[in-house]
């Protein structure tokens, strides 16, 4: 399926064959770029930056780099390819055909989902947005304005389902998600983390980690779906998340291996001398982890959901994987533990269907586990005696059967006591925040870094790590 990049909007849809689509979705577009260029990046809109662009959804030519001004990136519509003989791979309509128009009693919960997972890609950029600013090197400049310009992308995925399955409601919705802002007081976006500014890159790569890794589990469900435009849209938007993951991986790898360095230098563990040398000791990084870890974990639901049991029994959203699943009808049951309500922990037996939401938090968790075991490996590695940890799904979390149950990090109930009083070696306190603040300075030579993160391995698309990323002269 080729892409066709001579229209206004590049896509591998056949745009120009609706034109009433066509026209709906090129009078939508100026007001994107309206919201690009006043809520996106706050510095370097006019530079050359070398970015990746889609130009064709196969293996091959899905990348494509070059120098671009972000308000000139060619923002599209690309669906994975058709499989004719796709069928819904789970629930009570496994085995039946996919559906290619929505089947009316679904609409508006898949309106719902749709919208839901639209609103998170334009906050982020929205949260992101002043980043620019203290950048740490050019390269990490670049991927930050990637991930940005992609998840831009992403909202226009989502913006095109609604033009082309939703009619009149569908293309307010659209309106809706330009309307809606980011720690916005009227009209904030509609998940709470996506309401948090990130001002910091430390901040940055946890959530590239650990929050975009929630949006590649939440993709890889509804990649599921029995609403194949849906799935199509979600298989190629899981390509360029990949790449976010990365950031966030090998950004705090960075940030673990320059820590380790300055231990190392100063022959200390002493955080006060880590700090005074310019780098951010492994207890703060810590703290940084276990605050948007648990933040993320709130983005899957409570554990126990009849509308996830009812997404799933539809074919609306699969589990992650769900091929590598044995059973797709889920008829089972799931054990999981929840508070006693008198500071202990009992465990309860519900149907496999109503779990799901807990599923995919525990596919998640395993997940996030890989990143650990690579950043402890550094650790190691520099001789250094200390362990990063995820803390328990219990900790601090304000959704879900364990919400505003105080725990400790490792999930023990405590009392709301011995939670405020170890709180401030638990999650970043102000003046962690002002450390971390304070290193935010702007790195723009080209091959330089900020003292408080190693260099990238590598750099981007075979070039050099101190190749110019952006122009910023
Ligand atoms: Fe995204
Ligand atoms: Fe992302």
């Amino acid at each position: 399926m080729s892409m066709n990049y001579d229209e206004k909007i590049p896509n591998n849809v056949d745009l120009s064959t609706n034109k009433t689509l066509q026209r709906a979705l090129e009078h939508w577009q100026p007001r994107f770029i309206d919201w690009w260029k006043e809520l996106g990046p706050a510095v370097y809109q006019g530079n050359d930056i070398y970015l990746r662009t889609a130009t064709s959804v196969d293996r091959e030519g899905w990348a494509t780099f070059g120098m671009v001004k972000m308000p000139e990136y060619r923002w599209g519509i690309f669906l994975a390819e058709q499989d004719q003989n796709r069928t819904i791979g789970f629930g009570d309509n496994m085995g039946q055909p996919v559906w290619n128009v929505i089947p009316g009693e679904h609409r508006s919960t898949l309106r719902r989902l749709i919208v839901t997972q639209g609103d998170t890609e334009p906050a982020s950029v929205e949260q992101q947005r002043a980043l620019g600013t203290s950048a740490p090197s050019l390269y990490d400049l670049r991927n930050l304005f990637q991930v940005n310009v992609e998840e831009g992308r992403h909202l226009w995925a989502m913006v095109y389902l609604l033009h082309a399955y939703f009619g009149r409601d569908g293309r307010e919705e659209a309106e809706g998600l330009l309307e809606r802002h980011s720690g916005d007081a009227d009209k904030p976006r509609i998940l709470t983390t996506f309401n948090e500014p990130i001002n910091d890159w430390l901040s940055f790569y946890m959530f590239a980690y650990f929050t975009d890794r929630d949006g590649k589990f939440q993709l890889k469900a509804l990649a599921e779906s029995g609403f194949d435009p849906l799935a199509r849209t979600c298989q190629f938007m899981l390509t360029e998340e990949a790449h976010h993951m990365f950031v966030g991986d090998s950004g705090i790898g960075r940030v673990v291996r320059r820590t380790v360095e300055v231990m190392n230098e100063l022959r200390s563990e002493d955080p006060a001398k880590v700090r005074a040398a310019g780098a951010i000791d492994l207890h703060t990084i810590q703290k940084y982890m276990n605050f948007w870890f648990s933040s993320a974990l709130d983005l899957f639901g409570s554990e126990v959901s009849s509308n996830a049991a009812s997404y799933f029994a539809n074919g609306l959203k699969g589990r992650p994987d769900e091929s590598l699943y044995d059973d797709h009808v889920a008829g089972g049951e799931y054990t999981l533990e929840q508070p006693d309500g008198s500071g202990g922990v009992r465990t309860e037996t519900v149907s496999m269907r109503n779990a799901m939401n807990e599923i995919m938090r525990a596919a998640y968790v395993r997940d996030c586990e890989n990143g650990v075991k690579r950043w402890n490996k550094i650790i190691e590695k520099g001789g250094v005696k200390f362990e990063l940890r995820l803390p328990s799904p219990r900790f601090r979390r304000t959704v879900g059967m364990w919400a505003n149950v105080p725990t400790d990090p490792a999930g023990a109930p405590i009392t709301q006591e011995a939670f405020a009083a170890g709180a401030s070696s638990w999650i970043p306190t102000p003046e962690d925040q002002a450390f971390v603040a304070s290193l935010m300075k702007p790195v723009l030579e080209p091959g330089k870094v900020a003292s408080w993160i190693a260099p990238p391995e590598r750099g981007i698309n075979n070039l050099p790590a101190d190749y110019e990323y952006v122009r910023v002269a």
